[in-house]
């Protein structure tokens, strides 16, 4: 594995190691190596290879991951000569994406960027053949053919997805538009990689399977309906896990799988409070909320697209009571922390409990005038809100309710 920043090399291999790990690779060994002038060959100087190839003999090994970017040169060369698989970084990304992406829109937008990587490797394939055919183009050749051939294929099939997406992103518009006229408020859970949320997900949802997760369930097996004390119900929507360090060409495919995150009301943030790095990992999560235009706002005020984030300290179980204090003597001003165990179930009472709080606060006492027959949107208003008081008069309802500001936007939109 190669790193350009060597102030940081332990953390960047255990970072890597976690997302191999993530998608049930083992590790069976971790190199760093010092690249002075990268080879465009290989990469990796001839000791360094001779290095790696001792490694993976020793280990049994089937798979090379580069931690970097790797040329579709130096990817075949390195696979020529160690006789296993090479794969760097965007490839490792694109492994992770392709198996958590759980939208269709999410799918869509990982194998446009597979193909997109794919292309860009063809391309530089085909000028190296060209190369060695002594740079006889015109003479044409199967090789050319064939990648000609190849290239169109993908071209045609990344049309056809753009179409798809087109498509998709249309539908999903819909979907929301139709949740804002039964609105709940959204929960979002957000967190790195292996923190641990798809396990509180099926934690928060167990006990509950209702009848309105079949309106989602066809689109979007990540989201589902809970109750909530004081809130009737909330939507819980999983996302797939953050890394540090995003290639660009995976931006567009990582933002297309967080756009449940833009509407949420309340983030739940999952950390992996037992993991070394825990820290780091919790500023690049929140690095890139802050890329997506989300303000994070730990006390709640409503300012912007600002959003209340709830820290779920997961795994606590790991930890024993020292590094339980220890931990605890860590927690920032302001910041509301739940510690939990997904595994276990301890501390989930309290994070839903918290949920439940950061919904309600901001809600506010709003007068609202109806004509007396408009029962659907009053009843719209029993359902979201508290009503305090309702009186009539004249044909017209007067009704004293309390509502959350995300709330009153949605019945103003009714
Ligand atoms: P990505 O989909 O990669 O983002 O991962 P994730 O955040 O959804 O993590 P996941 O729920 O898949 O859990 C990752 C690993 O952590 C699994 O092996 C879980 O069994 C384990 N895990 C999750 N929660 C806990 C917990 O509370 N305690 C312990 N000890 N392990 C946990």
């Amino acid at each position: 594995m190669v790193r350009r920043n060597a102030a940081d090399t332990e953390a960047r291999l255990a970072e890597a190691s976690g997302l191999a790990l993530a998608i049930g690779i083992s590790v069976r060994a971790t190199h760093a190596f010092r690249i002075r002038t990268a080879r465009p060959a290989t990469l990796f100087g001839g000791g360094q290879v001779e290095t790696i190839a001792a490694s993976l003999e020793d280990e049994d090994a089937q798979l090379l991951i580069v931690d970097g970017s790797l040329s579709a040169i130096q990817q075949r060369n390195l696979e020529e000569r160690l006789k296993v698989k090479v794969i760097d970084r965007t490839g490792l990304i694109l492994e992770i994406f392709g198996e958590r992406a759980a939208t269709a829109e999410g799918r869509l937008q990982v194998e446009l960027a597979h193909l997109d990587y794919q292309a860009g490797r063809l391309v530089r394939s085909w000028t190296h053949l060209e190369r060695q055919r002594g740079g006889f183009g015109f003479l044409g050749g199967p090789g050319e053919t064939q990648i000609e051939a190849d290239r169109r294929m993908i071209r045609d099939r990344m049309a056809k997805l753009r179409r798809e997406l087109e498509q998709v992103k249309r539908t999903r518009g819909l979907h929301r538009e139709r949740r804002q006229k039964a609105p709940w408020p959204v929960i979002a859970l957000v967190g790195y990689t292996n923190a641990g949320k798809s396990t509180l997900f099926n934690r928060l949802t167990h006990a509950e399977v209702l009848a309105e997760d079949l309106l989602f369930a066809t689109l979007d097996p990540t989201m589902r309906a809970i109750r909530l004390d004081g809130v009737d119900k909330a939507i819980l929507s999983d996302t797939v896990g953050f890394v540090s360090d995003l290639p660009t060409e995976l931006v567009a495919a990582f933002r297309a799988t967080l756009e449940e995150v833009l509407l949420a009301d309340v983030i739940i943030h999952v950390r992996d409070i037992s993991h070394p790095e825990t820290r780091v990992q919790a500023e690049s999560v929140e690095a890139i909320l802050a890329d997506l235009g989300l303000n994070i706002d730990p006390n709640g005020a409503e300012q912007g697209l600002s959003v209340p984030v709830i820290e779920a300290w997961n795994k606590w179980d790991n930890l024993d009571d020292d590094a339980r204090t220890a931990a605890l003597h860590t927690r920032g001003d302001g910041l509301t922390i739940c510690p939990v165990s997904a595994l276990t179930g301890e501390g989930v009472k309290e994070l839903l409990a918290a949920v439940s709080a950061a919904l309600v606060i901001g809600h506010r006492i709003y007068q609202v005038q109806l004509p007396q027959g408009d029962g659907q949107r009053l009843a719209w208003l029993h359902a979201h809100g508290e009503v305090l008081d309702q009186r009539e008069l004249d044909d017209q309802s007067y009704v004293s309710v309390r509502l959350s500001d995300k709330d009153w936007g949605r019945f103003c939109a009714l």
